[in-house]
């Protein structure tokens, strides 16, 4: 039941995913903004410095010849002091192209991120949405828990 479609991978991101449509497929979920092939670089290797902390995933689409990054989602794992220097996951920035929505692709990332959590010992995953996707996180297994609050600057 975990399968993806024909032709589709989950993997970590890759460098060469700027050329993928990588920044295409998370502008269905906010403004990303003009982001060069240098800037990507950068901001990659500094994320891979820290290869304990950011794991991002993505869903190749490689059933049409040029792959195509149609799916994302980021795990950011924060080191506590409390509960024994214990782990927290937060799942960020989970984003499907919409011509490919519907077809479980969000919930496969939710469970891959959800499942590299557990790995690396993180006793929860959090994560922050908006009402209309509450039901989404229900059906991968989420449940309401807390408020959020934002100061934005
Ligand atoms: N409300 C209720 N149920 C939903 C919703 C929703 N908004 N979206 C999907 N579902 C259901 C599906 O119907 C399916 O149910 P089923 O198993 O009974 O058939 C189940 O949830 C799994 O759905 P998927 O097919 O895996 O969902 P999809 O691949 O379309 O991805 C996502 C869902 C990520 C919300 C996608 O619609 C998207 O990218 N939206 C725009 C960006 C966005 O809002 N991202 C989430 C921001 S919150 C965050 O990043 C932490």
């Amino acid at each position: 039941a975990s399968a993806l479609p024909e032709g589709y991978t989950v993997r970590a991101l890759r460098q060469s995913d700027y050329s993928a449509g990588f920044l295409d497929c998370l502008r269905v979920l906010t403004t990303v903004g003009e982001i060069t092939e240098a800037q990507f670089a950068a901001r990659y290797e500094e994320m891979k410095k820290k290869d304990d902390i950011y794991y991002i995933l993505v869903i190749e689409d490689a059933s049409s010849g040029k792959p195509v990054v149609v799916g994302t989602g980021a795990l950011i794992v924060e080191h506590k002091f409390i509960h024994a220097l214990g782990k927290v996951g937060h799942i960020e920035d989970i984003a499907v192209a919409k011509d490919q929505q519907g077809k479980k692709l969000g919930l496969r990332l939710i469970q891959a991120l959800d499942f590299i959590a557990e790995k690396v010992g993180c006793y929860k995953t959090i994560l922050d949405c908006s009402e209309a996707n509450e039901g989404f996180y229900v059906k991968c297994g989420f449940r309401r828990a807390g408020l959020q609050m934002a100061h934005y600057h």
